[in-house]
């Protein structure tokens, strides 16, 4: 049954790679309103290659972004795959080498990698499986299982429609297991289920001082600065060895068992390497703790956005009325993300001056989530992908989120399995994101076998 199927996604990767391109070329930045309209775009896309692949499709409407969802194959079995189709925005812009939704195929001392927005994360991914089920339709006519997919527009932007979407529509969401692909290999030989990701909790901060802008030398000295009441709240976040001061912070946050200890540190992780790949070579983690450790099972508190004054060519002295921050924690085992909202509001509006105003947004709040691995589907998964690459599945961490792995759990009681095929040098996020062909090619191909293991 299999091997044909393999032979089949080899010899159609050249149009696998153009319908791969075509969707990188839409671009569909969830975050951005002037993009909306590009993300319906994107969804539209994906109805019309589900539907040429015999599938039932339609695009569903939310406030936000739309939903897809695809109905395929027929047995006893029900996966649902989910993806997304939105991507993160493109800035710096001037950094990239190419336009970032003009993808390129680029050769590299590694192989070919497949350039642009999106190509790792998640088109690219979210495609092995789409491609994995169009061979498999291709050879045997049929799936050999019933196929739900599910692609979310607005994942990249925190989610909003994502619970009221699923508890509205449980009956054409629920099947026995929920497959996600939108995770790391180990390294590149090494595939991985992820079985830990972290929460996320978004909050954005916006300090007002006087009423307009003011010439600095006119007021400066009489007039509160709201980016120095900023810099001091944002200063006092964490302490001299790294840990964040947020009252009750690591309430719900555990010491790895020994055992995982012990399997996280068979996997040979080089701290050194990860560190020099991005050009750093000191851990900022808490003290004491290895990187590893630090980004699979530590919550973090980090600021990804900061602006106030003038930020232009030259110089300007400028006393602003505002400052704003974007704030993020990255939350692990159980702690509560509304609890810290709470929780860091409250020490923030302490440390305001009473001649200011801080105003929060909230941009999202997720808990952490554990894969209960005792269910046999994890054991075939493995022995597939162990099948398919150089070195043997290892079961890992992640520092990022997906929000929806959790809900799957809790609204359609369904579990998760995260198996993906990015690598740490993607830049997702950054510019320059790529996937590497052998990613996608691998990536399919594994698809391929956990479809006939799980079958
Ligand atoms: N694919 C990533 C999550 C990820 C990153 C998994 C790195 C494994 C390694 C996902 O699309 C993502 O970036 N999620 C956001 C979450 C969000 C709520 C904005 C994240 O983690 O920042
Ligand atoms: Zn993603």
């Amino acid at each position: 049954m299999l091997d044909p199927v393999l032979a089949r996604i080899d010899a159609d990767m050249p149009h696998a790679i153009q319908r791969l391109l075509a969707l990188l070329r839409i671009p569909s930045i969830s975050t951005d309103r002037v993009h909306a309209p590009d993300c319906e775009v994107a969804a539209e896309w994906l109805v019309q290659d589900l539907r040429d692949m015999g599938f039932s499709a339609d695009k569903h409407p939310t406030t936000g972004r739309s939903m897809v969802v695809g109905q395929g194959g027929q047995g006893d079995r029900h996966l649902l795959f989910y993806g997304h189709y939105d991507v993160q925005p493109v800035d710096p812009l001037n950094l990239w080498h190419c336009p970032p939704f003009v993808p390129q195929i680029e050769e590299t001392p590694h192989g070919q990698v497949i350039r642009g927005r999106g190509a790792s994360d998640d088109k690219g991914q979210l495609m092995t499986f789409v491609e994995a089920c169009r061979a498999w339709i291709a050879v045997h006519g049929k799936l050999p299982a019933r196929v739900t997919m599910f692609f979310e527009g607005e994942e990249e932007s925190g989610s909003p429609s994502l619970i009221p979407f699923m508890e509205a529509n449980r009956d054409l969401l629920k099947a026995d297991l929920a497959l996600i692909c939108d995770t790391d290999l180990f390294d590149r030989d090494t595939p991985a289920i992820t079985t830990m990701l972290r929460g996320l909790l978004g909050e954005e901060i916006v300090i007002t001082g006087p009423r307009m802008d003011l010439h600095s030398g006119m007021y400066g000295g009489a007039a509160t600065n709201p980016i120095r009441v900023l810099v001091r709240i944002l200063s006092r976040l964490h302490d001299d060895s790294g840990r964040v001061t947020v009252p009750g912070f690591y309430d719900g946050v555990e010491e790895l068992t020994p055992e995982l200890r012990a399997q996280w540190e068979a996997l040979g992780f080089d701290e050194a390497q990860f560190l020099a790949d991005v050009g750093l070579s000191l851990s900022a983690g808490e003290k004491g703790r290895g990187v590893l450790e630090s980004v699979w099972a530590r919550p973090t508190c980090e600021f990804n956005g900061i602006t106030g004054g003038y930020g232009g060519d030259g110089f300007k002295t400028v006393l602003p009325s505002k400052a704003s921050a974007k704030v993020s924690f990255r939350l692990v085992g159980r702690q509560d993300p509304l609890a810290i909202r709470e929780a860091f509001r409250e020490m923030v509006r302490a440390m305001v001056p009473a001649d200011c105003q801080v105003e929060f947004k909230s941009h999202g709040a997720s808990f952490a989530s554990v894969m209960d691995t005792s269910d046999p589907a994890f054991e075939k998964a493995r022995t597939a992908l162990s099948d398919e690459w150089p070195r043997p599945a290892a079961f890992t961490g992640s520092g990022g989120s997906i929000p929806v792995a959790g809900h799957f759990k809790t609204i359609l009681d369904m579990d998760a399995m995260l198996i993906g095929f990015a690598m740490d040098d993607d830049l997702i996020h950054s510019p320059n994101e790529k996937y590497d062909v052998r990613s996608y090619h691998k990536g399919i191909r594994s698809w391929a076998r956990i479809l006939a293991a799980l079958a």
